[in-house]
Parts: C-alpha cells; structure tokens; sequence
C-alpha cells in the first residue's frame, strides 16, 4: 500500500555472540563476572584483580595477582611524544574527544610491531590499555586545567597512581586518602564490563575486521561518549544541579511532570535500561559508595545526595515510572561519587571508559582467539524505493 519495497535478508538473529565473560539477569538484577556476583566481587576485590579475572576466567592468587599488578604498573607510562598529540587540541576540548584521539594514537606506536593471531602480542596490548588509559586521562585532565602532565609512579596501586596523577602538581604532593581511593576502585569495578552493550559491539565490530586493537578501543570510547550510554553520568549530574539550582526537592514535582510530557523529550537521566527491568545492582553499589565517600569527607549533607534519594524514592513510587520498568541504572549515583571525589563532571565518562577498557579488550580477544571468528557484517530490512529507471534531466520533477 506505501509502494515501499521490503526484502527481508533472512533470519535477523538477537543474539550478538557467544561469549563467556559476564552474565547479566535484566529481570532478576543479577551481574555476573565470569560467574562471580558483582557484590562479591565489589567488596571482595580490588579492580586489578577484577581486570585479571575478567581477561584469564579465573581470580589470580596472591603470586598471580602480584606479577599482573607488577607489569601492569610497569606500563603505566605513556611515549614522551604522546604529549605532542594533547598540545594540538583546544584546552578546553572535551576530555572524550581528547581520548579517542590520544587512544587511537596509541595505535602508531604499536601497529608495526603488532601481530593480533599471536596471544602473547594480545595480552601485552591488552595490559598496554589497561596501563594507559588511567595516564592518558589524568592528562587530559592536566591539559584542561594548564597544570603540567604528572608522571605514574611504581609504588603506588593503581587507583592511587590515577589520583595522584590527576591531582599532584609541582607545588603540591597528593595525599592518598585510603577510603577515597577504594571508591575510585570500586567505581572501575562496577564499570568493567556488561556482556554486549553499545560501547562493547562497537568494539567486536570494528575488532571483527582485525584493526589494531587500540584503534578498535578508541571506537569504544566513541560510542560510550554518547549521553544515552556513557555520557550519562554526566548527564545525570546536569540533571540534579538543574533541578537543585530551581529549587532542590520542593520542585522535584514538576521536574517529573516534565520528563512525564513526550513532548518536552525530558528524560530523568540514570534510570532506564535496555536489559535491566529491574534495579540495576550497579546502583545499588554505587549509592552506598557514595554514602561512605560523603560521610569520610563530612558531606553526609550533601544536598544533592539528598535530592537524589528523594527522586529515586518519589520515580520507585510513581506509576509511571514503575509500568516502565525504570529503576536507578549505574550512571544515578556514579556522578555523585565522582563529584565527591574531586573529578570534575567533564571527565566522568573518562573514568567509565578507562574502567570498561578491561571488559572491551577482554571481548576483543575471546572474539579475536575464536577460529571461526569471521568480519561482523549485520543485515538490514530494506524499506526504500523498488527498482526503477533514471529519467533525463529534462524528465525530473
Ligand atoms: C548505560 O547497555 C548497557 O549495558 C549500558 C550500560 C553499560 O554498562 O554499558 O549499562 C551503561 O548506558 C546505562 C544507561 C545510561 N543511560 C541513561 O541513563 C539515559 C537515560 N535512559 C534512557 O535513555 C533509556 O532508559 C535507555 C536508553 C537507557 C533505555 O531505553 P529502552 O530500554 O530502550 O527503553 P525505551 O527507550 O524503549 O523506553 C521505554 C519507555 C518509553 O516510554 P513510552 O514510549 O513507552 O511511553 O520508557 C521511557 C521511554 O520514553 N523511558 C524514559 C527513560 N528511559 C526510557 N522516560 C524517562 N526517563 C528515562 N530515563
């Protein structure tokens, strides 16, 4: 009846890839790495150990766990020319922009050298990225603020080094706060991987065509950018300081009329998922960081940590909500924490980044050590005009 031509390529198949690496239970709120629960593993375990699982299938014991943090520390460097790469953007580029470009950079420094059928040339990537990124985003940070780039040091864990390099400067020594830098941990440790979301695909299918896996994670970082996905914890953030700014709780209400409305195409960022239908076990976790990191810095009255809970409990109420199935996601409370721990809005989605670059890699190479592994190539249903002719010039409307 429209005239439109449809040609269906056959059987479109939901399901991505197999994989072996997370598990994830929508309904039932259930995370799974590699078979451990995500709460197991948040309070049990620390984000390098989490990284070793992720890649290897097993937790590391005490000597594999000290070897993997030891070359991972090793390789937190960056090749001195790498700050060339930061002085061409604008100071005030954002810190996402600055990644895909200072990760896929990272490529030219390893391409030649790179032999992906090789395992060992795998995992020296993988531990290359892993290394890097938290170096690679302290510097964007350091660039921004016009402070000189802060060097990794050896001695330090690897949440530490990351607080040190953002906020050390040549006048300044950074103090380690122990509780702060477990959040941090924590934080990486929930972010690390979710089975095959946006970011993860865009990896496996740039990976699918065997480009060099750091150019592939710097498409990650791409993808993740975007404010339906990663970005969303800044996004969340915007939001509750929007709110706070026109009133805080008392005009919570009318914030909720509005995302309510189709048409004002408000949407209360940090609830929602494509999997989860019901409480994301992520934002579980991460509300009770944020309730330790507030009350370590005296901040138990913070008023957006207040407001936050008063729009979770008002939306877990609220019919509207609830017939949709929208419930806290990790990015809710994420931004909070962050805030708390001195990182500025700007690079909340370089922290997820950094944190998801052990479950892209990781995807990367159970799809890259498959020999059936072939080029991804996804179909379509084609909806557009019948064949037909092409009029003359002097013939066209
Ligand atoms: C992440 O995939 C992953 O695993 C991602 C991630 C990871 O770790 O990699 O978990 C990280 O990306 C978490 C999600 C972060 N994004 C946000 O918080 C942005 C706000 N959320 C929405 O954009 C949305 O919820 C999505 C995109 C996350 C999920 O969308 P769905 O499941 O496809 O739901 P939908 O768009 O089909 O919405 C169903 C209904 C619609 O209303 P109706 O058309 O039925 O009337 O719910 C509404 C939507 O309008 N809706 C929302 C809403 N999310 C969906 N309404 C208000 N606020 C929202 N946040």
């Amino acid at each position: 009846a429209t005239g439109k031509f449809t040609y269906d390529p056959g059987f479109m198949s939901t399901a991505a890839c197999n994989s072996s690496i997370t598990y994830i239970d929508g309904d039932k709120g259930e995370l799974l790495y590699r078979g451990y629960p995500i709460e197991q593993l948040a309070v049990n375990c620390d984000f390098l150990e989490t990284c070793y699982l992720l890649l290897n299938g097993e937790l590391p014991n005490q000597a594999q766990k000290d070897e993997f943090v030891a070359t991972v520390t090793k390789h937190t460097m960056v090749h001195e020319q790498m700050q060339f790469f930061f002085r061409g953007f604008r100071r005030d580029a954002h810190p996402m922009a600055v990644l895909v470009g200072t990760v896929g950079a990272l490529s030219s420094f390893y391409h030649d050298s790179l032999d992906i059928s090789d395992k060992h040339h795998r995992d020296v990537s993988a531990i290359r990225l892993i290394a890097k990124l938290p170096t690679l985003v302290a510097m964007a940070y350091k660039y921004s603020i016009g402070q000189p780039f802060v060097y990794p040091r050896n001695d330090l864990s690897y949440s530490a080094n990351f607080m040190r390099m953002m906020f050390s400067n040549p006048c300044e020594d950074y103090k380690v706060n122990d509780v702060l830098v477990r959040a941090l941990d924590r934080i990486l440790i929930l972010h690390a991987d979710h089975e095959q979301n946006a970011s993860t695909s865009t990896v496996r299918l740039a990976g699918s065509s065997g480009a060099n896996p750091f150019a592939c994670i710097a498409a990650g970082i791409a993808c993740l950018w975007g404010p339906a996905h990663g970005g969303a914890n800044e996004a969340a953030l915007q939001m509750l300081e929007d709110i706070q700014k026109q009133g805080g709780v008392e005009r919570i209400g009318e914030f909720i009329a509005k995302v309510k409305d189709k048409n004002s195409g408000v949407k209360l960022m940090g609830f929602g998922h494509r999997v989860y239908k019901n409480y994301d076990p992520r934002a579980k976790l991460m509300r009770e960081t944020c309730y330790e990191v507030l009350n370590e810095l005296g901040l138990h009255d913070d008023p957006l940590f207040k407001l936050a809970m008063a729009l979770e409990k008002i939306a877990l109420e609220d019919e509207y909500f609830v017939s949709r199935k929208l419930y806290p996601n990790v990015d809710f409370y994420s931004g909070i924490v962050q805030r708390a721990l001195g990182i500025p809005v700007s690079l909340f989605t370089g922290i997820f980044a950094m944190a998801r670059t052990v479950g892209w890699i990781a995807q990367w190479n159970e799809m890259i050590s498959d020999p059936e592994q072939k080029i991804g190539r996804p179909r379509q249903l084609f909806v557009g005009s019948p064949t037909r002719e092409v009029p003359p010039m002097s013939k066209r409307g």
